[in-house]
Order: structure tokens, then sequence, then C-alpha cells
């Protein structure tokens, strides 16, 4: 794992945005993991910025990592509506061309099972950004996730739960259950980059990057990552 320790969310989003750009400058058709939560928005506000001066995403593609299930289309915090608002919607990526995990699904494992082939299909992931939970859970894989899990249903342990309830009314109103890809799905994107920020995040951060590589902590898998890219603050690497 590469750790680089930055002195704030600005020029991480601005490193993280310089991977994108090179690969997609590289190769225009790049496949692009996207994921949601806070820590990712600075790299999503460069890349409208960089597309703003000429970055093209037209022949680009995009799968999400995650999504509530029961949430239905168009809510708001959607991971789906999430993805649009945050960043597809704010570059020339086509829309047909933004993939995410069905929440609303009747057959939830052929949905799952027909997204892990829509990924291979694509030529899998070229570059997945990532952030980390506080349970130290990558995507929505809580700890105790297989680390040869792939895309499937899950439950939020009640720390997630009341960690995203700030993106909701209540507490009540966040989702028991997601869809996410699995450690096995992440583990196979060519290059991971995981962006984390602030103290909260800290003990998370020790445990993926210096603990044992243990179910009990999802992000650890990434230590056996060949081309893992984590960007900090001096907050989140604080406890290093
Ligand atoms: C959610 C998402 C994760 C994200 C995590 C941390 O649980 N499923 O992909 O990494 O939140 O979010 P934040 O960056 O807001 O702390």
């Amino acid at each position: 794992m590469e750790i680089v320790i930055l002195g704030g969310s600005r020029q991480i989003g601005k490193l993280a945005a310089d991977a994108i750009e090179q690969l997609i400058r590289r190769k225009p058709d790049a496949v692009l993991g996207l994921a949601t939560g806070s820590s990712p928005l600075p790299v999503y506000d460069e890349l409208a910025a960089r597309h703003e001066q000429g970055l093209d995403f037209s022949r680009a593609s995009a799968f999400a990592l995650d999504e509530y299930v029961g949430l239905p289309a168009g809510h708001p915090e959607s991971y789906r509506e999430v993805v649009r608002r945050e960043f597809t919607n704010r570059v020339n990526i086509k829309p047909e061309n933004v993939h995410g995990p069905d929440g609303m699904a009747a057959d939830v494992p052929a949905a799952c099972e027909g997204y892990e082939q829509a990924i291979t299909a694509a030529g899998g992931v070229d570059l997945q950004l990532l952030g980390v939970g506080t349970d130290g859970h990558i995507g929505f894989n809580e700890p105790g996730s297989s680390f040869a899990s792939r895309t499937r249903i899950k439950s939020l342990i009640e720390q997630t739960r009341r960690d995203n309830a700030r993106f909701f009314d209540s507490l009540a109103e966040v989702p028991h259950h997601v869809i996410t890809q699995g450690l096995a799905t992440i583990m196979a994107a060519r290059h991971v980059v995981l962006v984390a920020t602030g103290a909260q995040k800290a003990q998370a951060v020790r445990d993926f990057v210096e603990g044992p590589v243990a179910a009990i902590c999802p992000a650890s898998v990434l230590q056996f990552h060949p081309h893992a890219t984590v960007l900090l603050d001096e907050a989140a690497a604080s406890a290093l």
C-alpha cells in the first residue's frame, strides 16, 4: 500500500483527480469505480472543474460500489442519485454508461449476479475510488465480510446506520439492508484509491494499514492489493 499524507481534503481531491485524469487520458474508455459518502466529494469537485477545462469523460463508464435496498428510484439519498448529483451529471459521462446495484430488484441474488457480469463485460474496473467506514468497512462490507465475497445483500450494523443518519431526516429512515460489491469484487479493480479525512477515521486507518489482515477490519484486505493508494489528511493519519 502506498500511503500519502496531505495537508487537507483539497490536496487529496487533486491527487486522486490526477490519477483519474491520467487514466482517462491514457485510456479514454476507462471504467471508473465510484464511491459515495463525504470523503470522495473533493475528488468529484476537482474532476468537475477539470471537465470544465476540457477533460473528456464521453467514452468512460462507471460502476457504483453499493446501494441501499428499498429506496425508490429518484430518492435523493439513493446512491444512484447521489452519484449522479455529485459526479456524473457534472461531467460528460453518458448516463447509459453509469451503473449501480438495483436496490429495488424483485430478485436480489439475480440482480447481484447481473451486476457482477456487467462489470466483467465492461472489462473490469480500472480505478476504484473508496472511502472507509469508522468500523473499517469498504463499500458496505461490514466487519466479518468474507474476503471472497462478491456483490450481494448485506445488513448494516448500528454504528454505520448512525454514521449515515446525517444524510436522512432521522435514524429510522436509514435502511437496514444494502447491496454492495464484495471484497473480492473490489480487489479485482486494477488500482484502488482510498480517501480518508478527519480524526474520526484515525482508528480505522490504523487498523487497516498497520493491523493484521482480518475480516474484522474489511479494509485490511487492501494490504494484499498490488496497487492500492491511500490518501489521508493529518487527522486521519494521526494514529499511524
Ligand atoms: C458509506 C459508504 C462507504 C463510505 C462510508 C464512509 O457507508 N457505503 O462507501 O466509504 O460511508 O463515508 P464518509 O466518507 O462519509 O465518511
